[in-house]
């Protein structure tokens, strides 16, 4: 996938209107000031440094990021005509899904993502990007609410609290906030689950789009209403996609899918 340049302004444009939307002062302008001091890095970056994640491409990041502003105000809508309490703000949910994967930039000095230099991993491990080992270790929403703190920009319990757990039970440390069975000590807020969800669901939407046109081609029916494929054909696709697949991990998830 390759945003053009316009698409990228564009996605840019669109970022920085949900500041202007959702976002109240006096956070505000120090939350734009940040983001136009670091525009070009931000606006340039990937979501990912390898192929087989999603959005490994220039613009990637703002664009999956807007796709989680965008899933998160739609399932704020699905959470509340179900009943949810609204135990959390329109801007709580905003800001949160604006800033859930801000770690990823690196700090103020080193980018996190830098382009890849072994042409080796290039090719056989479909890494464009490295991790910069210049930077410290830190985990993504670790760094994004240390670099909203080092920039005097504030940010309410709920919202470090969706910003700390979006990724779910797929991080281990969530666990003591998220699988507590006393009423009194489960999370207070329906957020956190909100950025979860939205952020899930954007993600395997970009690595759909990135993969599934590679691996099925002409194939691929019904986009946007779930893609579907051909059963009878699934046996001679097989052989062809995997053959093309260089990554054992993502080969081994299309066996799977094969297999079913
Ligand atoms: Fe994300």
């Amino acid at each position: 996938m390759k945003l053009t340049e316009e698409q990228i302004k564009s996605n840019w444009d669109e970022f920085i209107g949900y500041i202007d939307t959702y976002i109240s002062e006096p956070r505000k302008n120090a939350l734009k000031a940040f983001y136009e001091k670091y525009a070009e890095r931000i606006a340039l970056m990937p979501a990912a440094h390898k192929k087989e994640y999603h959005n490994a491409f220039p613009g990637g990041y703002i664009e999956h990021v807007n796709r989680v502003i965008q899933a998160a105000l739609k399932f704020n809508q699905i959470w509340f005509e179900f009943g949810v309490y609204k135990n959390y703000t329109t801007e709580e949910l905003v800001f949160s899904a604006m800033n859930h994967d801000l770690g990823k930039m690196g700090d103020e000095q080193n980018e996190a993502y830098i382009p890849q230099t072994d042409q080796w991993r290039k090719d056989k491990l479909g890494e464009d990007y490295k991790f910069n080992d210049k930077l410290e270790f830190m985990s993504v929403p670790d760094r994004g609410l240390y670099l909203l703190t080092q920039h005097g920009i504030s940010y309410t319990k709920n919202e470090m609290l969706a910003i700390k757990l979006h990724d779910g039970l797929y991080d281990d440390a969530n666990k003591p906030y998220l699988m507590s069975y006393m009423p009194e000590t489960k999370p207070r807020t329906s957020l956190i689950f909100i950025i979860h969800q939205a952020d899930l669901m954007a993600a395997r939407i970009e690595f759909e789009r990135e993969w599934f046109p590679k691996l099925y081609g002409e194939n691929l029916e019904n986009k946007g209403k779930g893609s579907t494929l051909k059963s009878d054909k699934k046996t001679n696709i097989k052989t062809k996609a995997l053959g093309n697949i260089k990554s054992e991990g993502l080969k081994n998830v299309m066996q799977d899918f094969f297999n079913d």
